[in-house]
């Protein structure tokens, strides 16, 4: 696709070609809220059906309120007028259910850009789209003076682990899911024989 006239340079500057294809970064808008959120289900069916742990979104309502906060950054990819690529990015920790340590970073002398979603439409899967959106986050990580991009992958998303050390990004801390099968009998005890009731004084 040319790139349009109208188009301000620093647009068409984040513009990352894809055979003739472009694919192009903007802030999301209220209106994109829908379709960005199916967007996401689609991207994460897969994932999240061989994960423990959601590889979000959680719920929708969730992913609604965070369009609300202040300090979230949400960028929508778009070839065409075809979603291809989506993330969320924020400086400091967001959300109540949020596990992740500020005084981690603190003492490594760390001030992180969290990476909350990073996601590429599966039919546009290695055409370069998740490097952009990577370059883009870098980008912008860079401009707010951060030191790292921080975020969590599941141990057994093998296609965006070997993405994300392909790029350098390496492991943070040794958390893992852990599980071991305990060996258990019944929660309720076997059928017991009743005793022969008791012939009541009257009847003898
Ligand atoms: C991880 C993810 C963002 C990568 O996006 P992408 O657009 O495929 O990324 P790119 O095309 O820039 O790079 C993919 C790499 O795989 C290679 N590749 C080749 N064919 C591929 C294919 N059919 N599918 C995927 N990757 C392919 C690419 O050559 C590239 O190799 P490189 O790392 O040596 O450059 C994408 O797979 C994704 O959205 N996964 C589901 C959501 C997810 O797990 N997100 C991360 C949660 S933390």
């Amino acid at each position: 696709m040319a790139a349009r006239r109208t188009d301000p340079p620093q647009l068409l500057n984040a513009e990352a070609t894809t055979g003739n294809l472009v694919v192009r970064v903007r802030r999301i808008h209220r209106r994109d809220l829908n379709r960005v959120w199916e967007f996401l289900k689609l991207v994460f069916r897969d994932v999240n059906r061989e994960t423990v742990e959601y590889q979000r979104p959680r719920s929708k309502k969730r992913f609604l309120e965070v369009y609300e906060e202040e300090g979230v950054e949400q960028l929508v990819f778009e070839s065409g007028s075809q979603i291809v690529g989506y993330a969320e990015c924020a400086l400091e920790i967001t959300g109540a259910d949020n596990w992740m340590n500020q005084r981690y970073f603190d003492k490594h002398d760390m001030n992180p850009m969290f990476v909350e979603e990073l996601a590429v439409h599966p039919e546009f899967h290695g055409q370069g789209i998740g490097g952009f959106v990577l370059e883009q986050l870098e980008h912008l990580a860079r401009v707010r003076g951060c030191t790292h991009l921080v975020l969590e992958v599941a141990e057994n998303n093998d296609t965006a682990l070997q993405f994300y050390r392909a790029r350098n990004f390496t492991k943070l801390d040794a958390a893992i899911f852990m599980a071991k099968k305990i060996a258990v009998e019944a929660d309720l005890l076997p059928p017991r024989k009743l005793r022969k009731p008791r012939k009541k004084p009257s009847e003898t």
